[in-house]
């Protein structure tokens, strides 16, 4: 499945906006050379080089590579590159001081793997500083998701809990140092619950015509009323926040 990463980049600003904070717990410095895995349309990525690291945003989708380049070109951009890469398979040609990753690992089910490519692509020492979505993410969207398309076999997320992600990132060689699960409600901005339906829940109806998606987005909006406060659409995230170094 491919993006839209032109309306991503329009309509869904908050993904790199709350990511703002990993950018400080990973303080990047000058001279650094890192990834930034699953780096969508390269805001953050921009944000890290910012510092005075070298940074190589990957993502395993075209249409972000080729939109984050756009907005980044490297001629402008020095210290910035852009490549697409699976996150289960990257294996860059040097070693990196530190492997940041916001929003991106809960699409990667073959977490075993792109924990591996992670240890593999870190220095001794090497740092990797990830939040995505953990146990319990987006429930209440989910289940409505769910309920309405009949389906419960095109979940396409990991979720993980906090002791499963910890032990798999030791099993493939890395010390974790801190872990945190917490509720981050999220205000869905102008575009609301249908703009987030619309980017990211038609995996659940692949069979459906355009002109049936205005039904579907407000049969799930009727079923999840409590997500609408204060005249906003305000989305149940819950975000997994990890350190992990390479001995
Ligand atoms: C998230 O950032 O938690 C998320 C975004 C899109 C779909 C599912 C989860």
């Amino acid at each position: 499945m491919s993006w839209n990463a032109s309306d991503y980049q329009s309509h869904c600003g908050y993904v790199w906006q709350h990511g703002e904070s990993l950018v400080d717990q990973l303080a990047p410095q000058p001279g650094e050379c890192l990834i930034d895995l699953g780096c969508g349309t390269g805001q953050l990525t921009q944000q890290i080089a910012k510092r005075g690291a070298m940074v190589t945003g990957l993502d395993s989708d075209r249409t972000m590579i080729d939109q984050a380049t756009a907005n980044y070109p490297n001629s402008t951009f020095p210290n910035l590159t852009f490549q697409v890469a699976d996150a289960a398979r990257f294996n860059p040609p040097q070693p990196v001081d530190a492997i940041f990753s916001n929003a991106a690992l809960h699409w990667v089910t073959a977490a075993e793997s792109a924990a591996q490519c992670i240890s593999a692509a870190l220095k001794p020492g090497g740092r990797f500083v990830a939040e995505f979505g953990g146990a319990g993410n987006v429930s209440t969207i989910l289940t409505a998701l769910q309920q309405v398309s009949g389906r419960d076999d095109l979940n396409p997320w990991y979720f993980p809990r906090l002791g499963a992600y910890s032990m798999l990132l030791e099993a493939a060689g890395l010390s974790v140092v801190f872990a945190h699960l917490f509720d981050r409600p999220t205000p869905l901005g102008e575009s609301g619950l249908a703009g987030w339906l619309a980017m990211f829940g038609q995996r659940f109806f692949p069979e459906i015509t355009a002109a049936d998606w205005t039904q579907i987005v407000n049969a799930v909006e009727r079923k999840v009323p409590e997500l609408y406060q204060n005249g906003e659409w305000i989305a149940d995230y819950k975000r997994l926040r990890i350190v992990a170094f390479k001995p």
